[in-house]
């Protein structure tokens, strides 16, 4: 809970201000999917288009946040949970500075999604399914985790000893098995571009 003491300060910057100064909108997309479906390559192949195009753009990765913000959580239901919150709280500081935030988290509970969309303001938040079949990401097995997941040497690895809920309404779904990268970040591109302005 926060103390009662401690008040927002208001700055002189808006983030309307920021948002006109950048001639586009700040907003988050957030990339719910399954390890190795592609979260991280297309978020950040979708980065460079946008950083390209001169738009402020930054991602979020699940792997480094664990690194740092985040390395005191474990993978139990709560520590997800709570990891989900943090950096839901710092993107929403990210828009308020201006800025597109690409989550790329697995996210695998239909509760944390909803909470999440709770958190933002209408508008604010999109959410993308990378969709791809446990068989075809645990087949690529970019770090190897599935196999040591199937071995029992990790715990609580989503699509092998934890859950992934389909995610019920997203805004945009990928279909990373049967469309190449290039195609899913045009699809993203193509579905962010009207909204930034
Ligand atoms: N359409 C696609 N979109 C994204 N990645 C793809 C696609 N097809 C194959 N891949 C491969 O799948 C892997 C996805 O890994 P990664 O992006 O780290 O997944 P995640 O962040 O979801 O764990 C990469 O090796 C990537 O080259
Ligand atoms: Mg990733």
């Amino acid at each position: 809970m926060t103390p009662k003491y401690i008040c927002k300060y208001r700055g002189a910057i808006s983030r309307q201000d920021r948002e006109n100064r950048n001639h586009h909108k700040a907003v988050t997309l957030w990339f719910t999917g399954l390890s190795c479906s592609g979260k991280s390559t297309i978020a950040h192949a979708v980065e460079k288009q946008l950083f390209d195009l001169g738009r402020q753009v930054y991602v979020f990765d699940g792997d480094n946040v664990r690194h740092g913000l985040c390395r005191d959580l474990t993978f139990s239901p709560e520590d997800r949970n709570e990891n989900l919150r943090r950096i839901a709280e710092m993107t929403k500081l990210f828009m308020d500075a201006g800025i597109i935030c690409l989550c790329a988290f697995i996210t695998p509970r239909e509760s944390d999604r909803q909470m999440l969309r709770s958190m933002h303001a209408d508008g604010d938040f999109h959410l993308v399914h990378v969709d791809c079949p446990v068989e075809e990401c645990s087949a690529r097995d970019v770090k190897g985790y599935y196999a040591l997941a199937r071995q029992g040497k990790i715990r609580n690895y989503t699509g092998i000893s934890a859950p992934f809920d389909t995610p019920q309404n997203p805004e945009l779904t990928l279909d990373s098995r049967n469309t190449d990268l290039r195609t899913c970040v045009d699809q993203v591109m193509h579905y962010l571009t009207p909204i930034i302005g």
